[in-house]
């Protein structure tokens, strides 16, 4: 059944550049959008920068540039990234723009109104680093940087009056947090009293921010601001028809470290307003450079620019998305790297079209030549293509994108041995009829798999099934037409040769 499919990236600091971690949500996040577009689903998919608050400033200070200044140069770094990273967002938010901003103060009164925000003098440890209050148990911990004492007036989200309501809501929508661990994991969580949320700064200490309607000394507290993008730009407060139609969301994914800000305060937010719940937040891991994490002190972060640069965006594509399981952390190395890209982009795909191509050229006019009667070795090739696509959408549908992708590249492997078992190009010599079966038979397989591909490999995909004569998105049996002139294409994946130490 076609039905709408509403997905969001966490919306970016815009701090410093992009790196591997956010290349990859997003990738995720357009992976997923392809899949639900090939299964003729509407789409939203809305990714954006988060461009107020302490850290945002901060770089921009260091770069005695105005806070502005600093997002207005470092957001085209976002975008030619997505650009180059064949990302096809429907919507691209900035937290600095007039159509978020109004929004984020219209939540603000209406929530002030409500009675779910009130002002309090408040002294308490605050950290920097982390841009909140932290809890005396927090502080004796030792493990927060730049800690001091403030004592202010603040205004305060009533959060607490929903955790009831909230752990009943997880309780009952098992499906709501996932994976199950990060459910548990903020179950967890709740279990411990929940505190009000300071959700402003005073301007005279910090005053990058959308200001608080109700008390021009202050603006909002950069999560308050943030989380809201997920409803103001599919028209919250503006356009009711548009955000009837999107409202809620199918999936926030985002990254376990900002988990409580997602399940918690956006949620006892969305109460506030009255508003449904996203349908699903999903966290992922991290990915890890070498078992540790990437960090710019360590000088271990992975440019996205680079490896595009040296294996293309398809080749990056499908290596994120074939090696992390969603919900676990993964680990980076350009051998693991080499070795995905060598086994299965060069040795398989590119394989499997090489050798088609190849002996479709060589032995049948360059035609993709008609399959005649099908033997059972070509019916059972068919019913897997065939029943290719309801297993990978079952598979997308619970995010289980690497599952997916596994899935189709074994099939991929299961034509190269047909390929041998049957070696069109000796039956060629002897029986010309049966060759042109397989060769059909694996044509017509190869443009459903490049179908079932296209969502992770866009690019790659598409010079596939032009070679093949093939503009169509179905990955049913029986559409490649036959008599079409092959056109002659370049290695897919050139094999990436490894230095033998
Ligand atoms: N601005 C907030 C999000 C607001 S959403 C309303 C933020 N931004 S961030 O730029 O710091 O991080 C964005 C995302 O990148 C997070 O989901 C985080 O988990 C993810 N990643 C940052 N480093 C990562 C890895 N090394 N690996 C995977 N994802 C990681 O938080």
């Amino acid at each position: 059944m076609k039905s709408k499919f509403f997905v969001t990236t966490p919306i970016y600091y815009v701090n410093d550049a992009p790196h591997i971690g956010h290349a990859y949500t997003t990738i995720l996040a357009d992976v997923l959008a392809r899949f639900h577009r090939v299964a003729g689903d509407e789409v939203f998919f809305l990714t954006g920068l988060d461009e107020h608050g302490q850290k945002v400033k901060q770089a921009a200070e260091k770069r005695n540039m105005s806070a502005q200044a600093h997002c207005d140069d470092l957001a085209p770094r976002f975008l030619n990234l997505w650009q180059k990273l064949d990302i096809r967002y429907d919507d691209f938010v900035r937290t600095t723009q007039e159509r978020h901003k109004r929004i984020v103060q219209m939540v603000l009164q209406k929530v002030y109104e409500a009675g779910d925000i009130y002002v309090d003098e408040y002294e308490g440890w605050y950290s920097v680093a982390e841009e909140r209050f932290i809890t005396e148990t927090e502080y004796a911990t030792g493990q927060f940087r730049d800690v001091k004492k403030i004592q202010e007036k603040n205004y305060f989200f009533k959060m607490s009056k929903y955790q009831k309501k909230l752990v009943e809501y997880i309780e009952t929508n098992p499906g709501f947090i996932q994976p199950e661990h990060r459910k548990n994991e903020m179950l967890g969580f709740l279990r411990q009293p929940l505190g009000d949320l300071c959700i402003s700064r005073p301007k005279a200490r910090m005053d990058w921010g959308i200001e608080i309607p109700f008390d021009r000394d202050y603006v909002t507290y950069v999560w308050f601001d943030a989380l809201v993008n997920y409803i103001s730009i599919p028209g919250y407060g503006s356009d009711d028809v548009k955000f009837k139609k999107w409202w809620p969301a199918d999936v926030h994914l985002i990254g376990k470290d900002i988990l409580t800000t997602h399940c918690v305060y956006w949620t006892t937010m969305l109460f506030a307003l009255d508003l449904p719940l996203p349908k699903t937040i999903f966290a992922h891991g991290w990915w890890l450079i070498g078992q540790t994490k990437m960090s710019k002190s360590l000088g271990n972060v992975v440019n996205p620019l680079d490896l595009i640069e040296q294996h293309g965006t398809d080749a990056v594509r499908y290596y994120l998305m074939r090696e992390m399981v969603l919900g676990m952390d993964a680990n980076f190395t350009q051998d693991s790297f080499n070795k995905c890209y060598n086994s299965d982009l060069a040795n398989d795909f590119g394989n499997l079209l090489n050798r088609v191509s190849g002996l479709i050229t060589k032995n049948h006019e360059g035609k993709i030549p008609d399959p005649g009667v099908l033997t059972p070795a070509e019916e059972e090739i068919k019913a897997q293509a065939n029943a290719l696509q309801g297993k990978v959408t079952a598979l997308i549908n619970a995010f289980q994108v690497q599952e997916a992708v596994s899935l189709i590249i074994e099939f991929v492997r299961v034509l190269n041995k047909y390929m041998e078992l049957q070696a069109p190009w000796k039956l060629a010599k002897t029986d010309m009829k049966a060759a042109e079966r397989v060769l059909y038979t694996a044509a017509e397989s190869l443009r459903i798999v490049s179908v079932m591909l296209s969502p992770v490999m866009p690019e790659k995909t598409k010079t596939v099934l032009d070679v093949l004569g093939s503009l169509g998105t179905t990955a049913s049996w029986g559409q490649i037409p036959v008599g079409t002139i092959l056109k002659s294409h370049p290695a897919l994946f050139p094999r990436i040769e490894v230095e033998k130490k």
